[in-house]
């Protein structure tokens, strides 16, 4: 299931969806120096692609995305979304900028409130953002499963009486139900086995064809990536160090992506396919 890269991408043609410039993120340390966990890093991204962030554990990748989410505040550089910067707008564009950025995070489940039905977490980022009318909730939660492929009697359940793979869907519906235009995936799938890994990259594929979506993956499985995004970035040490389409991700250059690579991918020669 490995994407086409967009035109606009590959030509770097147009106002790109998402552009991170120079951003930086320092972290005090208690002996008074500072982590640089994330140092210049820069990359576009355009409507209607994927684009995957790999790199070791703690290479800066989460704090990256929290950046963009804006749930960390970047110690310097710029992001932009639709070339408009984040964090500078106020009031309703401020609010639309949130609105058009939603997360899903490895469990996501855990954010849920276990005392909550499906509908309505489903629905509280509309209620959040007053966009909720009485008497709405089930049908809208009804359409949202429907979309990730779950029954609409999940509706009226509880968090503890799903699975991971239910739940990851659930958390997929809750992001969707904004609309936005960008999903990002902090290793949203990785907790879950391949075949309900599987089925969501599947449901994930389908719903950006429908919707025109943006998606921002970050994961360890590069063969994950490699399938769901059409260029990648690599991190090190807080730092991009390569990025690549990804159909060329196994010709890659640079010391660290092949050393990367070769701890994950196994090439079987009588087959000639790469395997997880
Ligand atoms: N709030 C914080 N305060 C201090 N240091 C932090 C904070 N958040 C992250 N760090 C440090 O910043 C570095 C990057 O962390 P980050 O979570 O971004 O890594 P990551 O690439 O997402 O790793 P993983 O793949 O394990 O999730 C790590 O050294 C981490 O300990
Ligand atoms: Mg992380």
């Amino acid at each position: 299931m490995t994407l086409q890269t967009s035109l606009a991408a590959e030509a770097g043609v147009g106002t790109p969806i998402l552009e991170v410039k120079s951003l930086c993120k320092a972290f005090p340390l208690p002996n008074g120096g500072t982590l640089e966990a994330c140092k210049e890093v820069s990359w576009s991204l355009w409507r209607g692609e994927s684009l995957g962030i790999v790199g070791e554990s703690g290479c800066g990748k989460s704090t990256l995305m929290k950046m963009i989410m804006r749930m960390l505040e970047p110690t310097s550089g710029e992001i932009y979304l639709d070339g408009v910067r984040m964090g500078k707008a106020s009031g309703k564009e401020a609010r639309e900028q949130r609105r058009k950025i939603q997360m899903v995070f490895q469990d996501s489940s855990q954010a849920f409130d276990p005392r909550m039905t499906v509908a309505d977490i489903i629905c509280e980022p509309l209620y959040n953002f007053g966009l909720l009318k009485r008497g709405e909730t089930l049908a809208i939660a009804t359409r949202y499963l429907d979309m990730v492929g779950l029954d609409g009697s999940f509706a009226k359940r509880y968090p503890h009486e799903m699975s991971g793979g239910q739940r990851q869907r659930v958390a997929i519906a809750r992001a969707l139900v904004l609309e936005p235009d960008i999903i990002v995936f902090d290793e949203a799938t990785s907790a879950l086995d391949v075949s309900v890994q599987d089925a969501i990259a599947k449901l994930l594929v389908k719903l950006q064809k429908e919707k025109n979506l943006t998606y921002l993956f970050v994961a360890h499985d590069i063969a994950f990536i490699r399938s769901m995004c059409h260029r990648v970035v690599v991190m090190y040490y807080g730092e991009v160090v390569e990025e690549v389409a990804a159909k060329h991700l196994t010709e890659a250059k640079h010391p660290y992506t092949r050393k990367l690579l070769s701890a994950v991918f196994e090439v079987t020669p009588e087959r000639k396919r790469v395997v997880r």
